[in-house]
């Protein structure tokens, strides 16, 4: 039996994709491992956990022998905005890791998931429905091993046949665990604070238009291209997906219909407000669509919806 080891399994995304993945393929075939210990109530409570640096070779090697592990989805990583605060590190975690990742997948034939993102764009790249293939010259780090670990998938994809598949997310919005210090992060303490104080001081300013899904979407995504019939694949890596774009403007308003005496004001942070100027506005999916039938369910006004209920469903202080 096969199983699935999730990297940076108590990161935003693991904490749900390790849950989605143990419901559907069962507990004991999906091991989570991450560099932190399990948080309490964490998804390695009901499955296999692994203490794994992913930037060590041979500890990702022992991890996969001895759990037979057929694929790998690869999320240990350090996002946009703390990459800019350290960036060497970023380096090493992002690029070292998944080099090494890659090593063992080829070693062992293990298919891989590697997720990119819109900070694979530039501030070079069409902003307006960025096609799938463009102009990919980032301007952080984070950017420059997104576009970088694209081409090392596709090229071990082509020079070893290892099964690599992966997707440019757009930023994630979720209500789980908290994000991990990206530039869309705004979009889900917006909706805590809305709930809790009333008012939400923005990092971007109001008309800053960026790219985003709800999680349950990209966990659907995740485990859908990984499940894709190869022979439709055309470009296997990196495939742009989106389900929705809007401005913190837009995004106030629309809480404001559940909220109405919420208010909003700004105080820009240049770092993040360049990394975000410097992303596409919206993204064109079709290859996504046609290659393996990507829909999203939720647009900015149901996942909206989503997010108050299940947030004052948590947090009796949120009215
Ligand atoms: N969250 C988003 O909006 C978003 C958007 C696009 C792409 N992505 C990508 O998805 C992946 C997961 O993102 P996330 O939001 O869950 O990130 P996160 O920052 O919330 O979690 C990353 C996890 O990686 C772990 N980690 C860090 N260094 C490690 C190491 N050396 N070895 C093992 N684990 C290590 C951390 O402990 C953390 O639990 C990343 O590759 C990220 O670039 C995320």
């Amino acid at each position: 039996m096969e199983r699935i080891l999730v990297t940076g399994a108590f990161g935003q995304i693991g904490s749900e994709l390790v849950p989605a993945l143990r419901e559907r393929y069962g507990a004991e075939r999906v091991v989570a491992s991450d560099l932190r210990m399990p948080p309490a109530g964490s998804p390695a409570d009901d499955g296999p956990f692994e203490h794994l640096d992913c930037t060590h070779q041979r500890q990702i090697q022992e991890v996969v022998r001895r759990y037979k592990v057929g694929t790998i989805y690869h999320l240990a990583s350090l996002l946009s905005a703390i990459g800019e605060e350290r960036p060497q590190v970023a380096w090493d975690v992002n690029m070292g890791g998944l080099y090494r990742m890659l090593e063992v997948a080829r070693q062992h034939r293990c298919a891989l998931f590697f997720p990119s993102s819109i900070g694979a764009f530039g501030p070079t790249t069409p902003h307006d429905h960025t096609p799938q293939d463009t102009l990919q010259r980032p301007t952080t780090i984070y950017g420059v091993a997104k576009v970088a670990g694209e081409l090392l998938c596709d090229y071990y994809a082509q020079r070893f046949g290892v099964d690599t598949r992966g997707l440019r997310l757009p930023g994630i919005i979720s209500h789980v665990a908290p994000p991990g210090g990206g530039t869309t992060d705004y979009a889900i303490d917006l909706f805590y604070q809305a709930l809790r104080d009333r008012h939400y001081t923005c990092f971007l300013g109001p008309d800053t238009c960026l790219e985003m899904m709800y999680m349950p979407d990209a966990v659907r995504a995740m485990i859908e291209v990984m499940e894709a019939d190869p022979t439709r694949l055309r470009y296997r890596n990196a495939f742009n997906v989106t389900a929705m774009s809007f401005t913190p403007a837009q995004l106030a308003e629309e809480v404001r219909r559940h909220v109405p005496d919420f208010v909003i004001d700004y105080r820009v942070d240049p770092v993040r407000q360049a990394i975000a100027d410097s992303w596409p506005d919206s993204l064109d999916d079709t290859a996504a669509r046609t290659e393996w039938g990507w829909a999203p369910a939720f647009d900015l006004r149901t996942m909206t919806r989503d997010m108050l209920a299940q947030i004052r469903a948590k947090m009796p202080e949120a009215r």
